[in-house]
Order: structure tokens, then sequence, then C-alpha cells
């Protein structure tokens, strides 16, 4: 007999609440009503030109096939290249591993570091996900606090007092989702100093605002660093991301790569080379026009009476707290979607610390900002 319970061994594994509001919104579409999107981190760009240039003539070769697992080697330069211009970090080519985006990267990381039975800290909101790769690793999730009054910065003492015999990793994300908050120098410096691999998801590393970019490998090399290509180049769809972890790690990282992924895709991997050699530009004009919808969010959401009381300086997000703490964060993006036509995503998706908040993101159209604020103001729903 076929039923759930082979699979309960994933019950504990979340889906994504904000996947929830989306299909909802795409019902009401399929509706004729019209929806404003600031539930997801998609750009609203196009991806360089120079990618589908790329793609046009591999096309014309037409013979991709399996690569080396780590990666083309053209490409593996160009990012050791990159993490020199960008970040003052010197790495080899042969310790860049290739995937087809940084998400199954976060897992193999957690595999990597964290045997079954570890325990690996990570903050409280993050990332939807990186408590499920841990999970499914086999490891436990341990989690620090962000405080509100803190400006969400990450407090290394109170992350000490997590740290047992048991701890094998450190998971960071700076810039960081869901609150567009980049750790300071000191928090950096002070979590080298523990002396804890860390891994440091660095996929919104290029869009830092108000700091120089930066990479954890400044601050110690015993970290895996995870990036890709989906936020400051646009390229989500495309599925191209990377990790670069110490030489001595590589081999495993290599083996579990090769069992689980053999090697990402060649003719995007090649259009990843093309954009990191020809794109910077387009990627710069793309991060200037974020920071302004970024000014232009924190300035409009203080007129309209929704202060943040704190100043996200990076990634493309602002997590906002809302009044009615009494109401879930999904029942309110619900209502909200509901009576507004704008999709938000729940805070209780990023930890129960996020919860009675709601994450946006201006990874959208000026002019969709502006309707979608406006609309949330007069709903009174966020502030009543
Ligand atoms: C913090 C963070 N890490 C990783 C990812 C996934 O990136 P990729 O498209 O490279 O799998 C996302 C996507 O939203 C993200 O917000």
């Amino acid at each position: 007999m076929i039923s759930n319970s082979q699979t309960s061994h994933l019950d504990s594994i979340d889906s994504f609440l904000a996947m929830e509001i989306f299909s909802r919104a795409q019902q009401l579409e399929a509706q004729g009503r019209e929806v404003i999107h600031l539930e997801f981190g998609e750009p609203d760009f196009s991806a360089p030109e120079s990618a589908a240039e790329s793609i046009r003539k591999s096309m014309e070769i037409n013979d991709a096939g399996y690569t080396f697992s780590q990666g083309l080697e053209g490409l593996r330069n160009e990012i050791a290249k990159k993490y020199l211009r960008d970040y003052g970090v010197d790495i080899l080519p042969e310790q860049v591993l290739v995937s087809n985006g940084s998400s199954l990267l976060l897992y193999l990381s957690v595999c990597l570091l964290a045997p079954p039975g570890s325990e690996v800290i990570l903050t409280d909101p993050a990332y939807a996900c990186y408590a499920n790769a841990i999970r499914l690793a086999g490891a436990k999730p341990v989690f620090v606090k962000l405080h509100h009054e803190d400006g969400f910065q990450l407090n290394v003492s109170e992350l000490k007092k997590q740290v047992t015999k048991k701890t094998k990793a450190i998971l960071i994300n700076s810039p960081m989702n869901p609150t567009g908050v980049v750790f300071s120098e000191e928090v950096m410096q002070s979590l080298a100093e523990l002396d804890i691999p860390v891994i440091s998801d660095e996929i919104y590393a290029d869009l830092s605002f108000e700091d120089q970019p930066h990479s954890f490998l400044s601050y110690s090399p015993q970290t895996v660093a995870i990036n890709g290509f989906s936020k400051s180049f646009a390229m989500t769809g495309w599925r191209l991301g990377y990790m670069i972890t110490p030489e001595e790690w590589m081999p495993a990282a290599d083996r579990l790569h090769q069992n689980l992924m053999i090697s990402a895709t060649e003719f995007v991997q090649e259009a990843g080379a093309a954009v990191l050699q020809k794109s910077t530009a387009y990627c710069e004009q793309m991060k200037a026009e974020f920071n302004r919808r970024r000014l232009f969010v924190l300035e409009r959401m203080s007129e309209l009476g929704m202060e943040l009381g704190y100043t996200p300086t990076g990634a493309f997000y602002v997590l906002y707290k809302y009044r009615d703490s009494g109401k879930s964060s999904l029942d309110l993006c619900h209502e909200v979607l509901e009576k507004t036509g704008v999709a938000i995503a729940p805070g209780r998706d990023f930890g129960s610390a996020a919860e009675g908040y709601i994450r946006i993101s201006y990874a959208q159209s000026m002019e969709n900002i502006e309707r979608a604020l406006t609309k949330l103001a007069e709903s009174k729903l966020l502030t009543s």
C-alpha cells in the first residue's frame, strides 16, 4: 500500500510560506486581478547580454557535455580574479567548485563540515533553507537570535554561549536575507577569532551599498564561501553558483559534488565566464538602481508611518515589524494579498524570531514599489 508515512522522515523539512503567497497570487491573477509581487528575491532585470551571446555561440557548436566536476577552468580562473579584484582575497582556481546554483552548495558545505549528530550555529532570522539543509545533512541547527534593537547585527558574545563540543561550523549570510543588514567589521573579526569554520553565504556580497563589498575569506581562511550569479547578475533561472574552500577540503567537496551533480551545465558555465569578463559594468548599473530603490523605500516607508527602526544597507530586502502582533505573519500576508493585491513574504519563513514581521523585496520597478507601499499604507493592515 502506498501512503505518506513512507516520507514522514521528511516532515520536519518546511516548505516556503512565500510560495504559498505566490500560489494564491497566481490564482488571483488568473481571475484577472492585478498583483504587485514583492514576495521574492528575484531581480527584475534581464541577465547581461554577454550571457545570452555566449549561449547562442555554445548552441551553434552544440557539443555540451559533462565537465570536470569542479567546473570549467576558464570560469574558475575568472572567479579567482573576481575575488581578488572585488574583495581583495587571493584564492587559487583549484579552491573553486562550480554547481548549478548555490542552493545545493549550502547543503554540500554542511555535509562537508558537519557530520551527522554535530551542531551548526546560525542566526534567527536567516534564509529559510539553512535550517532545512542542516537537518537534511543530519546535523542540528542551533540558533542565535538577532535583535531588532541591535539593528539585527550579530552579537558574537551571545553566539559564543551556544558553542559546544559538537559545534562544527557557523553559517552566516552578509548582506543578509531577510534583513538587508551587512555585518560590521567588528562582528566579522570576532567571529574569525572564535577559530570555528564559517560557511559564509556571499550571494549578496556585491549588493553592499554603504560599505566596501567583502568576503569572510579576508577575515579567516577557515571558510567555505558560497556565491553565485543569481542576484548580482540577475541570473536566477540560469542556475549557476560556486563555493570556495581551503585546498585541503576540496577533495571531499569534489567527491560529494561528483556523486550529487556530476558537473554544472557546460554552456551555463561558459556564460558565467563571459559575464565575469565582460559585464561588470552592467552589474554596477543594477547595483546603483537597487540602491536608488532602497533609499526610496526607506524614505517612503517613514513618510507613510511605517518606520523600520533599523537601516538595511545591503541585498534588496527590508524586514518590517507590523503593529498587530496578535496576527500570524502568514495570515497577515494572506489578508494583505486579498485586500490590496500586494504579495509580501511572512516573517515566519525566516525563523521564529521573525514572526511578527513581514519581508518586502525591492527587486521590483520603482513604480510598482511606490504603488505597493501606498496600497499597504492605505490599507492600514500593517500599521493598526
Ligand atoms: C541568502 C540566499 N542564499 C542562497 C540563495 C539561493 O541562490 P541560488 O539561486 O544560487 O541557488 C538565495 C535565494 O534567494 C538566498 O536568498
